[in-house]
């Protein structure tokens, strides 16, 4: 059987994929944030899964205002990076696990969640940065990856609640999936920021340790956040915060905090980070 024995959550700022990418790691303005990571590299590479559930969001690089997925599940063998401007950043492809991802479509969409199951898709930072943070620079990465991509680009996004439950969702089809597979679960995004207009620029410290206290213990309380509640307390892009409660209801209702780590700034961005781990590993 598999099973999901960890979760993390990560903000996924396309600067810092540059920073990794430039060789800038080590500058003033990175070093704080990038030794926050060092102890989740050894985290990963001890912990060592088969396969990484990826939740993130598309940032108009894979879907554009013509088909707006609000579920898109990645079930191909590979997933390229995508160019957002610059070329694609220099990472290794992305390796997918089709026969999991086409199981957990067919558990959550008979779960009656509606999933847009997508077998060409390119990857943008929203996943790529997270896997740099994580893995640092590998020359391939040391896991299958299943990307689940939601939308919280275009109004309306899911609410948090909808994301818990489908979390809760793919624990189940994890559990019923016939191959011993060691799952880690990934919600990236976040925490409080603003890219536009009047209040770009906008960070938001007591809401964002507030919802990191909670994580672990009270998640149930986290997923009553509505949109407008995000918009005004987290910025117009926290609302990428829904990810991380996905990723919760994936973990055991007892799933322990083992690290965190928060540091402003991080481009417009306040990054956030936090690991928990199943009680049965
Ligand atoms: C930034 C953060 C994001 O989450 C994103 O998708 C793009 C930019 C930023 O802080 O610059
Ligand atoms: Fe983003």
């Amino acid at each position: 059987m598999a099973r999901i024995i960890a979760g993390v959550t990560t903000s996924h700022v396309p600067a810092i994929g540059a920073a990794i990418d430039r060789g800038r790691t080590q500058d003033e303005y990175w070093k704080q944030l990038f030794d926050g990571y060092e102890p989740s590299k050894k985290w990963m590479a001890e912990t060592k899964p088969d396969v990484v559930i990826l939740i993130y969001n598309d940032h108009a690089s894979a879907f554009s205002l013509e088909i707006i997925p609000t579920f898109a599940l990645g079930c191909a063998e590979h997933f390229p990076i995508a160019d957002e401007g610059w070329g694609p950043r220099p990472v290794p492809a992305v390796e997918g696990h089709p026969d999991l991802a086409w199981h957990i479509a067919q558990s959550t969409i008979l779960d009656e969640f509606d999933i847009t199951i997508v077998n060409k898709m390119a990857v943008d930072h929203g996943l790529t940065v997270p896997l740099s943070l994580l893995c640092g620079q590998p020359s391939a990465w040391p896991f299958k990856v299943v990307p689940l991509c939601v939308n919280v680009i275009q109004y309306p996004p899911p609410t948090g609640h909808r994301c818990f439950m489908l979390g809760k969702a793919i624990r189940k089809a994890v559990e019923g999936f016939d191959q011993n597979l060691r799952v880690v679960i990934f919600g990236t995004g976040g925490m409080s920021h603003q890219l536009q207009s009047g209040r770009a620029g906008f960070i938001n410290k007591p809401f964002d340790k507030h919802f990191m206290d909670e994580m672990a213990r009270h998640p149930e309380e986290l997923v009553k956040i509505g949109p407008l509640e995000y918009l005004r307390e987290a910025g117009s892009e926290g609302i990428e915060l829904v990810m991380w409660l996905m990723m919760r209801g994936a973990l055991d209702d007892d799933a322990k905090e083992v690290y965190r780590f928060y540091r402003v700034p991080a481009s417009n961005t306040a990054c956030g980070h936090m690991i928990l781990e199943n009680p049965r590993k």
